[in-house]
């Protein structure tokens, strides 16, 4: 079957490597949450996208905070970009996003992919929403589909669906480089679980094949490192082909029944991630608090006894 929106991405690759116009990339690590932002920019027109960004969040005090996001507004700034993209990969269960924080101070679009759709009803159930709670994503500035193509100034993109982590995982090709979120990790540590509401392992499985058909040479940035045995420094780009050679979970030769079977006994071994249900309220209002009640106070819920 023909993959189209891979095909043009491949075509789109393999330009960008003849051309001296390709992304540049600066990443801003958040260790308490291991999560990489990256600022992506076009050297030629200096517009910009900021993929997956982090709110700081004092858990025991329920106290939010933009350290993290002010060094990357300082670095915006300083480089004199222009933002026009604020992309999330996908509703993350592991931190706060701050894209409200970083448009009112930068601009740009808040994008997530479709199936936030799916992933908001979901979870509308999990915390009761009122029914003031849109489920219809538009809490972001815009929903994009599989194979959408934008642009960054001059440097072309375009948006790859690639769900099993959660239903509505996005990856972003910009350029000569794919922005994978949570499909994979570093070689030596990996793939994401699959086991969150709406998971699945053998459509990730599908997913990270998918990935795998763009060019060996493709640079692959990672939304998370957590290190693995043996290595003791964080890092967060790589390529296919080092993926394809040597992912520890799904490089070449491993079939799609070994794959599933790992990923599942894997999964089960795995607690909650701290950070779980404050991050997915808040990350499926593209970022957003809850309403405030009354006395003018959000309030996070803590379902019991549920996930
Ligand atoms: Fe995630």
């Amino acid at each position: 079957m023909t993959d189209t929106a891979i095909n043009r991405a491949t075509v789109q690759i393999e330009a960008a490597r003849r051309t001296s116009e390709r992304p540049i990339v600066r990443t801003f690590f958040d260790e308490p949450t291991f999560t990489a932002t990256h600022v992506v920019h076009d050297p030629v027109t200096r517009r910009a996208a900021i993929i997956d960004s982090v709110m700081d969040f004092d858990q025991a005090a329920g106290r939010t905070s933009h350290a993290s996001a002010d060094a990357v507004i300082a670095y915006v700034r300083e480089q004199n970009l222009a933002v026009d993209w604020l992309l999330e990969t996908h509703a993350h269960a592991d931190h706060l996003s701050d894209a409200p924080y970083l448009k009112k101070y930068l601009g740009g679009k808040v994008v997530i992919g479709r199936d936030i759709v799916t992933v908001q009803n979901v979870f509308a159930g999990v915390f009761n929403e009122p029914a003031s709670f849109a489920r219809d994503g538009s809490q972001f500035d815009h929903l994009m589909d599989d194979g959408e193509a934008f642009r960054i100034g001059n440097l072309p993109a375009i948006a790859l669906h690639v769900p099993g982590h959660t239903p509505a995982c996005l990856a972003y090709v910009i350029g000569d480089a794919v922005f994978v979120g949570d499909t994979l990790f570093m070689p030596d540590y990996g793939s994401a679980r699959a086991d969150f509401p709406g998971g699945d392992a053998r459509t990730l499985f599908r997913s990270i094949r998918r990935l795998m058909a763009l060019p060996d040479a493709t640079r692959v940035f990672l939304c998370h490192d957590y290190k693995a045995p043996g290595r003791d420094n964080f890092v967060w780009e790589t390529s296919i082909g080092a993926e394809r050679e040597d992912n520890v979970h799904v490089r070449d030769g491993i079939d799609e029944d070994t794959f599933v079977a790992m990923r599942e006994a894997r999964d089960q071994t795995l607690g909650m991630p701290r950070l779980i249900l404050p991050s997915i309220q808040v990350n499926i209002r593209a970022g957003h608090l809850p309403e405030p009640e009354a006395n003018g106070v959000s309030y996070l819920k803590l379902p019991l006894n549920l996930l």
